[in-house]
C-alpha cells in the first residue's frame, strides 16, 4: 500500500509474511532448513490448505495507515462492511464464475460451504451472500481495535482453526506481526517520477526497467506503432529474466540488484540486446531462476480533495486463497506462502532452478509483482494506478502507463485497450480476447499479431490477464475550489476509471 501525502510519500507494506514454521523454534539456522522443505512432503500444501498460509498482515497495514493519516473515527470505519456482511450482499457474475471454477473445493470445505453454498449448492449471480461470523469479527475490531486480532479473541479463536485444518500459524504469530513502514521506492522514467513498492515487491523496479528500456530510444513515436509492442514484449522479456534474484530485502541482500536494475546503463545494455526485427528464445534473455507465478489479488486507487493519494493493491492469492474458511471468524485463509520459492528436485516447468533469493524463512515476506504506484510530474500529482492478475501486473501497469501518459490515449482507452502478457516460459506472446462482463469486446488487432508473427513469436489468446485501475489528473487546466494541501499543490480535473475487464466501477465524492 501506498500513501502519498501531498508531497511526502510513505510506504506502508502488508504483504503476509510466515513467523515460523513450528512453535517454539528459536534455532532461526533448523527453523530456515524447516521451512525451505516444509512442502517437501506433499507439494500441493504449498497452495492448498492452512499450511499454506502466511500470517495476515492488512488489517495491521490499513490501522497503520489510519493511525497516521486517518481523519473519520476508527469504528466508523467499518460500519459499511459490517452491515454487508451481516445484511449480505448481492452476488455478481464475476464472483458466481469464480465460484463455478472452483466448485469442488469450495463444495469441500466446510467454512466455505456454510458461506458460499448455504443450501447445499454454490450461490448464483443476483442470490445474497452473508458472512454472520465476519460481520461479529468486524464488531469486535471496530469496537477493541486490530489488537482483537493481532493478539485477542478473535485472533485466538482463528489460530485455533488453522490449528484444527492442519496448519501452524498460531496466536502468537498474529500478536507478534509487525508493519514495515519504510519509505517509497523512487524511480525516474519518461519524463514521470513514480512512487513505488520497493523488494520484496518486484514492480517498481520492473516497471521502472521496462520503462527506461523503451525510454531510451531515439523518440518515443514508434510506441504508437506495432514495433511498440514488440519491443514491449522484449524489455518484458528481459525483465522477467533479472527480476527473480529479488527478495525480502530484510533476509536477502538485493541493493546492488535494485541498483543496477534501476540504472540507465543496464537499461542500455538491454536495449542494444532487442532486435527489431526478431524474438529470441528463452535462453536468450539470460535467466538464472525459474519463474514467480504468482496470482489473485485486488487493487484500488484513491485521491482525495488535497490531492493526496492511495495506491492499494491486496490479495489472499488464489480464488478463495487457500480454500479454506475458518468457521468461527468467516475469515479466508490466504495461500500467500506459494509466492516463495522452495528448493526442488522437479524441474520446473522452465528447467530452471528455484531463485534462492526468494527461500522461504521465518519473518520473511515474499517476492511479488504487485505495482502500486503513483505518478509524479514536476513534483505535482499526475496520476496513481495498479492492478490485479499475479505476473501480468507489471506488464499490465506498464501498458496503461504508456497509452495514457505517453501515447495520448484518454485514460478509459488506455485501460480498456488490449494488453499483450509474456511469461518467458513458455515463449508465447499472450494476447486478449475478451468480452467484458458489460459486453465490451476487448480484441486485439489483426495486423498488430501479423507483425509479431512475422518477428517469430508464437501467440495466443488469452482471457483478461489483468485487471487495472487508473486515476489521472488534468495538469494542464486547474479547477476552482479550495481545499488543505498546502500553497504549491496543484488541482487539477480528476479522472478515474475501473477496468472494464471485471465489473467493477469508479466513485465520485
Ligand atoms: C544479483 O543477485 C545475485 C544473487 O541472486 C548475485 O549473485 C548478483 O551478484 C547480484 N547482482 C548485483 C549486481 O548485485
Ligand atoms: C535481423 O537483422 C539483422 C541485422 O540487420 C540480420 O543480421 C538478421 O539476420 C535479421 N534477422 C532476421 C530473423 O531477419
Ligand atoms: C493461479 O495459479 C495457479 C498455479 O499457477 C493456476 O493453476 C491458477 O489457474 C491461477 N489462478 C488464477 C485465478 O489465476
Amino acid at each position: 500500500m501506498l500513501i502519498l501525502r501531498t508531497k511526502l510519500a510513505m510506504l506502508i507494506s502488508f504483504c503476509n509474511s510466515v513467523t515460523h514454521c513450528m512453535d517454539g523454534w528459536l534455532a532461526e539456522t533448523m527453523c530456515i532448513v524447516c521451512c525451505q522443505t516444509m512442502y517437501a512432503a506433499d507439494p500441493t500444501t504449498k497452495f492448498k490448505g492452512a499450511l499454506a498460509m502466511g500470517v495476515p498482515g492488512e488489517l495491521a497495514g490499513l490501522h497503520a495507515a489510519w493511525a497516521r493519516y486517518g481523519r473519520l473515527p476508527w469504528k466508523s470505519l467499518f460500519a459499511p462492511a459490517i452491515a454487508l456482511a451481516r445484511d449480505g450482499y448481492t452476488i455478481v457474475s464475476y464472483v458466481a464464475n469464480a465460484l463455478k471454477d472452483e466448485e469442488v473445493d469450495v463444495l469441500a470445505d466446510p467454512g466455505l460451504r456454510a458461506v458460499f453454498a448455504p443450501g447445499g449448492r454454490l450461490l448464483r449471480d443476483g442470490e445474497l451472500c452473508r458472512n454472520p461470523a465476519l460481520a461479529d469479527v468486524l464488531e469486535a475490531v471496530a469496537e477493541e481495535g486490530v489488537a482483537a486480532f493481532y493478539g485477542g479473541a478473535v485472533g485466538e479463536r482463528l489460530a485455533e482453526d488453522v490449528r484444527r485444518a492442519g496448519g501452524i500459524v498460531t496466536a502468537e504469530d498474529l500478536k507478534g506481526y509487525r508493519v514495515g513502514v519504510s519509505k517509497a521506492m523512487e524511480a525516474d522514467a519518461m519524463g514521470f517520477t513514480f512512487l513505488g513498492m520497493p523488494p520484496p515487491s518486484s514492480g517498481t523496479v520492473g516497471l521502472a526497467l521496462v520503462l527506461n528500456v523503451l525510454g531510451g530510444y531515439k523518440s518515443t513515436e514508434f510506441l504508437k506503432g506495432f514495433l511498440g509492442v514488440h519491443r514491449l514484449i522484449e524489455a518484458v522479456k528481459h525483465m522477467l529474466a533479472v527480476r527473480m534474484d529479488l527478495g525480502d530485502p530484510g533476509f536477502v541482500n538485493v541493493a546492488g540488484n535494485v541498483s543496477e536494475m534501476m540504472s540507465p546503463e543496464f537499461a542500455d545494455k538491454i536495449r542494444r540486446r532487442i532486435a527489431d526485427n526478431t524474438t529470441f528464445p528463452p535462453a536468450y534473455y539470460l535467466a538464472k531462476w525459474s519463474q514467480l507465478r504468482d496470482n489473485g489479488t485486488s487493487h484500488l486507487c484513491v485521491v482525495d480533495g488535497d490531492r493526496n493519494a492511495v495506491a492499494m493493491t491486496t490479495t489472499v492469492n488464489y480464488y478463495f486463497g487457500a480454500h479454506v474458511l475458518s468457521p468461527s471468524t468467516g475469515i479466508v485463509l490466504n495461500n500467500e506462502m506459494d509466492d516463495f520459492s522452495v528448493p526442488s528436485s522437479n524441474p520446473a516447468p522452465d528447467q530452471l532452478p528455484p531463485a534462492p533469493a526468494n527461500f522461504i524463512a521465518p519473518g520473511k515476506r515474499p517476492l511479488s509483482s504487485m505495482t502500486p504506484a503513483i505518478i509524479l510530474r514536476d513534483g505535482q500529482l499526475a496520476g496513481v494506478v495498479g492492478a490485479s492478475g499475479g505476473t501480468n501486473i507489471i506488464t499490465a501497469v506498464t501498458q496503461v502507463f504508456l497509452n495514457h501518459f505517453v501515447v495520448g490515449m484518454s485514460p478509459l482507452a488506455a485501460v480498456q485497450s488490449p494488453r499483450v502478457y509474456h511469461k518467458l516460459v513458455p515463449n508465447v506472446v499472450r494476447y486478449e480476447d475478451a468480452t467484458t462482463a458489460d459486453g465490451e469486446v476487448i480484441e486485439f488487432s489483426t495486423e498488430a499479431m501479423e507483425f509479431l508473427r512475422r518477428r517469430g513469436h508464437v501467440l495466443e489468446s488469452t482471457s483478461p490477464g489483468a485487471v487495472c485501475q487508473l486515476i489521472v489528473q488534468d495538469l494542464l487546466a486547474p479547477v476552482s475550489g479550495g481545499g488543505g494541501g498546502g500553497e504549491n499543490v496543484f488541482r487539477g480535473m480528476l479522472t478515474a476509471v475501473s477496468d472494464p475487464r471485471k465489473d467493477g466501477s469508479p466513485a465520485g465524492l
